[in-house]
């Protein structure tokens, strides 16, 4: 049990080292009147989205935010509609409009399914050595609220489908999966063809894995 603690510290330091994302910096108001303008009608204004496939960005820390962002505009990760909303934002515009969702109040939890609670969480917190899933917990937090030095973002109540769709995407990596070829999360990799933390993480879970850990996040706090 010590000799597998220490393996999966060991891992987790190692994707950890990766470079600190720096975020220009950035003007609230004027990242405001860009909220208001193009992403209020999808995140809503206070970043507290209420369709299910669109993610809440309020209070999310903002080296996350700016980085996804970034990731839209130059295709590292790709998403038709998110694409089109960045195309005509420069660097500025969107260091200021992820400086202002990250100062929103942060959203609220859903609440989950009770029946597969306890499983999910003794995946969470532990993972599946047997399996090779290391635990979410080590970077995303017990609680799930991310790590904001690290751009590891929160996942506690974030929409349970948005969860089971991003987790699709980064599972599909190099192997056929059930998400469209216009959509794909292939960034964190430290070397070109190499999987990043999450695409890594994924690969090893299966969809009951996804359902039960999507249901739970959606209402961890
Ligand atoms: C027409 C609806 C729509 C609009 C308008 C929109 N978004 Fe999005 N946004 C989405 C959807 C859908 C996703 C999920 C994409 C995916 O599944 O990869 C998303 C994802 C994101 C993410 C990634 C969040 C995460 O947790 O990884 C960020 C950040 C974001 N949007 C910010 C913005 C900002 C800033 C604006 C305004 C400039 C904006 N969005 C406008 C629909 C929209
Ligand atoms: C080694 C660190 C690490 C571990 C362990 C890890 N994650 Fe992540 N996770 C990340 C990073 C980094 C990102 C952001 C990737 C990016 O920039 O697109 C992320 C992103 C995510 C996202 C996308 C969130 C969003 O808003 O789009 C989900 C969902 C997620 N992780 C779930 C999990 C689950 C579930 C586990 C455990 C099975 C897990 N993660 C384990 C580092 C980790």
């Amino acid at each position: 049990m010590k000799k597998l603690l220490a393996a999966t510290s060991l891992f987790i330091a190692s994707f950890s080292a990766h470079a600190v994302i720096i975020v220009p910096e950035y003007d609230v108001n004027a990242g405001q009147a860009i909220a208001e303008n193009v992403c209020a009608a999808c995140h809503g204004l206070n970043g507290v989205s209420v369709v299910p496939t669109q993610p809440n960005l309020g209070g999310q820390n903002v080296r996350y935010l700016y980085k996804q962002l970034m990731d839209f505009r130059t295709g590292k990760r790709l998403n038709g509609i998110m694409q089109a909303q960045v195309a005509n934002l420069s660097q500025q515009d969107i260091a200021n409009v992820a400086g202002y969702f990250s100062q929103q109040a942060p959203w609220g939890v859903g609440y989950g399914n009770p029946a597969t609670a306890q499983a999910a969480t003794k995946l969470f917190l532990g993972g599946d050595s047997t399996r090779g899933v290391i635990p979410c917990s080590g970077c995303h937090g017990p609680k799930a609220g991310g790590n904001a030095y690290a751009a590891f973002p929160r996942l506690g109540g974030q929409h349970a489908q948005y969860i089971g769709i991003q987790l699709k995407m980064f599972r599909a990596a190099g192997r056929e999966d059930d998400v469209t070829k216009d959509q794909t999360r292939t960034n964190d990799a430290e070397k070109e063809g190499q999987k990043g933390m999450m695409q890594t993480v994924a690969s090893k879970l299966s969809d009951n894995d996804i359902k039960i850990l999507s249901d739970y996040l959606s209402a961890v706090h």
